[in-house]
């Protein structure tokens, strides 16, 4: 592999999505070898102490690589934390040439085509096959794939995760880290661009579900509110949430998490259907706890996806990427 297929590589790498699109990321290059490291003067210390979501991140990363890998048409294997250094996330190796399949080629292009839609979807469900397909992409990657269908299971979810947004909202040292990743400049490179985000205030929303709220405290009154007052009602959304969780709760189990991920998104994506993180209740120690307890989960809960169609014509804003040549070294 030369520099410039290193370069691709890196590229569809770089389109995996990251909490706040922190791209917590590094990258190095040889000839047959791409290894990848979390970059700790990305990390969020209020939201995510321990790194779980941007090792999460990571894995995610890790994954698109291996599929832009094989739609160029290479067979690669991943070794996770191959050493000491705990920063040392993953090492992709190069093994040989293979023949892209059709799914692969339809799996890499999903990379460019993904991305989180927050705005409420259509009503039409995600057919069961589709998440039975997913459920069987996540455990391949020791990782559990629960859609929250029960209707005790989606008020406990729905609570803690209101719960969660408001203990956020609450927090002046949550609020001014979450500033400093909103971004009003679309060709930022980094951060979650205002215009990824729904103007109207999450809780007036016509959905069970809410969104995380990346511009809590800068609406002004009324903002979002109806303008016809006869106008019929909203229909209620009822997206697909699925909760994605792991035995383990360490970084290989979290990297482990970001790979079944990185493959849930782009089979959903190939399929139509787009998705977005609701990950408040997870953020917290307290919240996480009591949705384990509360759903009788084995294991530990790592990402809440809220699924369905995109609505028709719906624009979504592009979340910017920093440049390869910012998180890529090669090594000559
Ligand atoms: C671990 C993780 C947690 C996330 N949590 C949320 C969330 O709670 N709410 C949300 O709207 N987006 C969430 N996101 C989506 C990111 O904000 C998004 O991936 C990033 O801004 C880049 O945009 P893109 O996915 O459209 O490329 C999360 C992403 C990851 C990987």
């Amino acid at each position: 592999m030369d520099q410039q297929q290193w370069a691709q590589v890196v590229e569809a790498a770089t389109r995996a999505p990251s909490i706040h699109n922190t791209q917590p990321w590094r990258f190095t290059a040889t000839a047959d070898q791409l290894d990848v490291f979390l970059d700790p003067g990305r990390a969020l210390p209020v939201l995510d102490p321990t790194g779980r979501q941007q090792v999460i991140s990571c894995g995610i990363a890790v994954e698109f690589a291996v599929v832009a890998l094989a739609a160029a048409g290479w067979l690669s294997e991943v070794e996770l934390l191959p050493d000491d250094d705990a920063d040392h996330l993953a090492t992709v190796r190069v093994i040989g040439p293979i023949v892209a399949t059709d799914e692969d080629s339809a799996l890499a292009a999903s990379i460019a085509r993904r991305h989180t839609v927050r705005d409420p979807f259509q009503p039409r469900v995600v057919p069961v096959d589709l998440l039975d397909r997913l459920q069987a992409e996540a455990a391949a990657f020791g990782t559990w794939f629960k859609p929250v269908t029960r209707s005790e299971e989606e008020v406990a979810t729905v609570f803690l995760i209101d719960r969660a947004e408001e203990m956020e909202q609450g927090d002046p040292a949550y609020l001014a880290e979450l500033q400093q990743w909103v971004r009003t400049d679309p060709a930022a490179v980094d951060g979650v661009p205002v215009g990824a985000v729904p103007a109207e205030d999450p809780h007036g929303r016509p959905s069970n579900w809410s969104i995380r709220d990346f511009v809590v405290g800068t609406r002004s009154a009324g903002e979002g509110a109806p303008v016809d007052a006869d106008a019929p009602p909203p229909e209620v959304e009822r997206p697909t949430v699925v909760l994605m969780g792991t035995d383990g709760d360490d970084r290989y189990a979290w990297l482990q998490a970001g790979r079944a991920l990185a493959r849930v998104l782009l089979v959903a994506t190939a399929a139509g259907v787009a998705a977005s993180p609701l990950t408040q209740a997870l953020d917290w120690p307290a919240t996480r706890t009591r949705l384990r307890a509360r759903l009788s989960l084995v294991g530990h809960p790592q990402m809440l996806l809220r699924m369905g169609y995109p609505r028709e014509g719906g624009e979504v804003a592009v979340s910017g990427r920093r440049p390869v040549a910012e998180v890529l070294t090669v090594a000559p």
